[in-house]
């Protein structure tokens, strides 16, 4: 047996000032698209922005139904939208927002595994890396790829 380790690294930034001018203003968009939110059972909204390859910025934001499993989390609403709308870019980044009443959390909001496994496909399919922005009121965390943020990735088709 050999014991073996996976070691991720990631940036974590204090506020939006300290990040490039592309990733800061990602951040505003994934800020303002938490207005987009429809969450009437959870209360909880979140907001999502990606970044093409073209330079578009595609938003979403999380969709709750009645019916539990028919709603939407927020990056599945911003990749799906985004992916239809230019099917043939890349998806080079996305930053995710989250809080109560659409008031940002003091913790970063992270992705829940279904949506990790959907960028993950995105960003095989692109063969470019995609970054994972993760906002909070105390803190910004900024991952270089889908992989560190789901290691040992499903890609098996
Ligand atoms: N939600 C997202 O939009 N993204 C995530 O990654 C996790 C959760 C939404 C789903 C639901 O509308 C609300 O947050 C509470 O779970």
């Amino acid at each position: 047996m050999t014991e073996k380790e996976i070691k991720i690294s990631y940036e974590e930034y204090r506020c939006p000032e300290e990040m490039l001018p592309e990733d800061r203003e990602l951040v505003c968009e994934a800020m303002e698209a938490m207005n987009g939110a429809y969450a009437p059972y959870s209360r909880y909204h979140v907001g999502a922005a990606v970044r093409m390859s073209n330079g578009q910025i595609v938003r979403g934001a999380n969709q709750e139904n009645a019916a539990f499993p028919s709603g939407l989390c927020a990056e599945r609403t911003a990749m799906f939208a985004a992916s239809a709308r230019y099917p043939d870019k890349e998806m080079l980044s996305i930053a995710i927002a989250g809080g109560v009443y659409g008031r940002l959390g003091k913790e970063p909001c992270t992705p829940c595994g279904a949506c990790r496994q959907v960028m993950a496909q995105y960003q095989a399919k692109s063969g470019k890396p995609m970054s994972v922005i993760m906002i909070g009121s105390s803190r910004i965390w900024k991952f270089r790829c889908v992989d560190d943020i789901l290691p040992l990735i499903f890609d098996g088709i």
